[in-house]
């Protein structure tokens, strides 16, 4: 791979914005496929260079790798050891330490130049609000939040369920939770009833922070009440915290509701709240997410590992800087948005931008209105967005002035070469590389993710990250030949990995280490090429990605059967052009239920009122039977080649 130094000895450094030069790697190897290289004002910029250099060192020494990385953030006090894998895999990281996530992404700011500086900015869905927050005012704000949410009678270790719209006051609870100790678990504002309550339920939590409603392309999003009806089946749930702000009737039910405005003016909010000295190992979040079977998961990350996951993986793909304007448009109630709005930005004392609202509302321009108002220069989308803003031709974002931008990613699906070439053509002007992160929910930051002097492959996310190791793998286990698709595995422990599923080690434990033993199972298959570049393909298991959304066969499948005209259910993930994948669904009626387009629509209509308008199924299909193992299991792979006329495959175990 060229690197600035070493293209200077050489006669000439071969390298252009254009996918034609070939002598891009180390030995002039020439590259497979359509390869696009750095430009040279990219390698000129970049700090570091020698990539190659840092991942061989890093993949020698990992531990060495990872403790000069937590050397750069404070701690209260160091560690015994980077790693203890003594009872893997149950990994340990930077034990004996004792840290603060919430220290390092504000406190230690304080103390610097960045004290003044703008931690964060947010614009509302209209455009007619803007507020800023420099990281003087976020530890202002975060420290009234935790004020309150102490007087709650919150203590270390509880955990706060966080259900809001995306204003700056769910920054504020998530890091006030932290900055206390308390565990957050924020539930993504677009899910419903069943999603939030499950949600609350298995957590345990004793406080909910929420908003009166949010704003949804010009309409509201009855948050409040959601809560309210959840409530009814959480039992251990003594408070509400109510942000206000669209301004709604709302139901306060006394003792229990609590407007936040007004705590706010409460003696209790005001003072200082010290930053928790927590142990590295201490639980930092708790965030559900999809699985192949059964309820969703509460996937557990940690003060110490998680905060040097997040810090280095930023500050090297993004090679993100204090005079960053960054925007990541993802939610904070996904794991993006915890790692890379919240977390990974303020680490790095960078600047965030929050909106929000959606990128086509009210026209499909706004997003790009956005990045020419706040010059943003780093720019991290989803595909299903680039493919939805696509749609809409070049003029929209040619109406403004883009040339803030000096370098662009994407995360959440494989993105298509078609959606890349638009994305690098169209919005990063022929010439800003596009950093394609590969990661989960589970890994807590990118495993695979180039640099931005990496040369490019339109649909690769090029190779791991530093001190990672990712390999192909067939059904044994066996690692299979380049160019072969198979189960994609991480072989190496790294900081950010989550540490359990909460309130269940034995499916920790069967879910991610058991299909391959020693390898971290990731539930995608995937392709390495002879580069050693990775093509991820797609999940394995039953999760479907809706819009780079995650969701459970199982938990659509709950909802429709919560009907009293259905039966049984199965539901299945088919491509869509836009959404990537869209939710079809099989239902099998009771006795003496007739199938209609009336009741078809009224089943989707109640699994988006159940779940969220997410999980709306894209169709609802009437069958006798649905095809199932012997043992009773759902084939839903039969019904997915059926569905789409591909052959089924090996039946052999389908019932008679
Ligand atoms: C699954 C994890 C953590 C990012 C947000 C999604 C898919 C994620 C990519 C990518 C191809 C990707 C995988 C993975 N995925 N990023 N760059 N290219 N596929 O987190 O909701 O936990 O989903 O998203 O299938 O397993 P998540």
């Amino acid at each position: 791979m060229a690197t600035l130094k070493k293209s200077k000895k050489s006669a000439k450094p071969k390298i252009t914005i254009k996918k034609k030069v070939v002598k891009a790697t180390k030995k002039g190897k020439k590259m497979s496929g359509e390869v696009f290289y750095p430009s040279k004002q990219v390698l000129e910029e970049a700090r570091l260079k020698d990539w190659d250099k840092l991942a061989k060192s890093a993949g020698k020494d990992l531990k060495g790798f990872w403790e000069a990385e937590a050397n750069e953030l404070e701690w209260f006090s160091k560690w015994k050891k980077v790693l203890d894998d003594s009872k893997k895999p149950f990994f340990k990281w930077f034990t004996g330490a004792k840290v603060n996530i919430v220290h390092n992404a504000i406190d230690r700011h304080l103390k610097t130049h960045r004290k003044n500086q703008l931690a964060l900015i947010w614009e509302s869905e209209d455009g007619k609000e803007h507020r800023n927050f420099s990281y003087y005012a976020m530890n202002r704000e975060v420290t009234r939040m935790a004020n309150i949410i102490k007087s709650m009678g919150i203590k270390k270790g509880e955990r706060v369920t966080i259900y809001m719209g995306r204003v700056p006051e769910i920054v504020f609870a998530m890091l006030a939770c932290a900055k206390i100790g308390a565990i957050h678990s924020v539930v993504f504002g677009g899910f419903s009833v069943d999603s939030l309550a499950g949600r609350i339920e298995d957590s345990k939590s004793k406080l909910v922070i929420t908003c009166d409603g949010s704003f949804q392309n010009g309409k509201i999003v009855q948050l409040k009440s959601i809560v309210d009806e959840s409530l009814k089946r959480c039992p251990s749930v003594e408070n509400v915290v109510v942000v206000k702000r669209v301004n709604n009737e709302v139901n306060m039910e006394e003792g229990r509701d609590h407007w936040y405005h007004n705590l706010c003016e409460q003696p209790i909010a005001e003072g200082k709240c010290e930053t928790e000295q927590m142990d590295s190992e201490d639980p930092l979040f708790i965030l559900y997410t999809s699985g192949s079977t059964g309820k969703p998961k509460a996937i557990l990350h940690t003060h110490g590992g998680y905060m040097v996951g997040t810090y280095a993986t930023l500050k090297y793909c993004f090679d993100i800087r204090d005079d960053d304007r960054w925007w990541c448009t993802a939610d904070p109630g996904w794991i993006t948005g915890h790692s890379y709005l919240v977390y990974g930005p303020m680490i790095n004392g960078a600047t965030s931008f929050m909106f929000e609202g959606g990128p086509a509302f009210p026209e499909p321009n706004r997003w790009w209105q956005c990045i020419e108002r706040y010059g943003i220069t780093i720019f991290y989308t989803a595909p299903t967005a680039i493919r939805g803003l696509m749609r809409f031709g070049d003029s929209w974002p040619q109406k403004h002035d883009l040339s803030s931008l000096r370098l662009l990613g994407t995360v959440g699906e494989p993105i298509n070469p078609e959606a890349w070439k638009w994305y690098h053509r169209v919005i990063g002007d022929n010439k800003l590389p596009i950093i394609d992160t590969w990661w989960q929910t589970e890994t807590g930051a990118f495993q695979i993710a180039p640099l931005p002097v990496t040369p490019l492959k339109p649909g690769s996310g090029t190779k791991p990250f530093f001190g990672q190791e990712a390999e192909i793998v067939d059904e044994n286990g066996k690692p299979v030949a380049d160019e072969t698709e198979g189960y994609l595995v991480l072989k190496n422990p790294w900081p950010s990995m989550l540490r359990t599923i909460y309130g269940d080690d034995e499916r920790y434990v069967t879910q991610y280490w058991s299909k391959h033993p020693g390898k971290y199972t990731t539930g995608d298959s995937a392709k390495r090429d002879k580069d050693g570049y990775f093509w991820i393909i797609g999940r394995v298991d039953d999760v479907i990605k809706v819009s780079g959304h995650r969701l459970g066969t199982a938990e659509v499948e709950s909802a429709l059967v919560s009907h009293p005209a259905v039966a049984e259910a199965a539901a299945i993930g088919l491509p869509h052009d836009i959404k990537g994948q869209a939710i079809y669904t099989f239902v099998l009626l009771r006795a003496g239920k007739v199938a209609s387009e009336e009741l078809a629509e009224e089943l989707r209509q109640h699994v988006a009122t159940h779940m969220g308008p997410i999980a709306r199924p894209e169709e609802v299909r009437f069958v006798d039977k649905l095809p199932k193992t012997r043992s009773g299991k759902i084939m839903r792979r039969v019904l997915k080649a059926r569905a789409q006329g591909l052959p089924e495959g090996d039946i052999s175990t389908l019932e008679e």
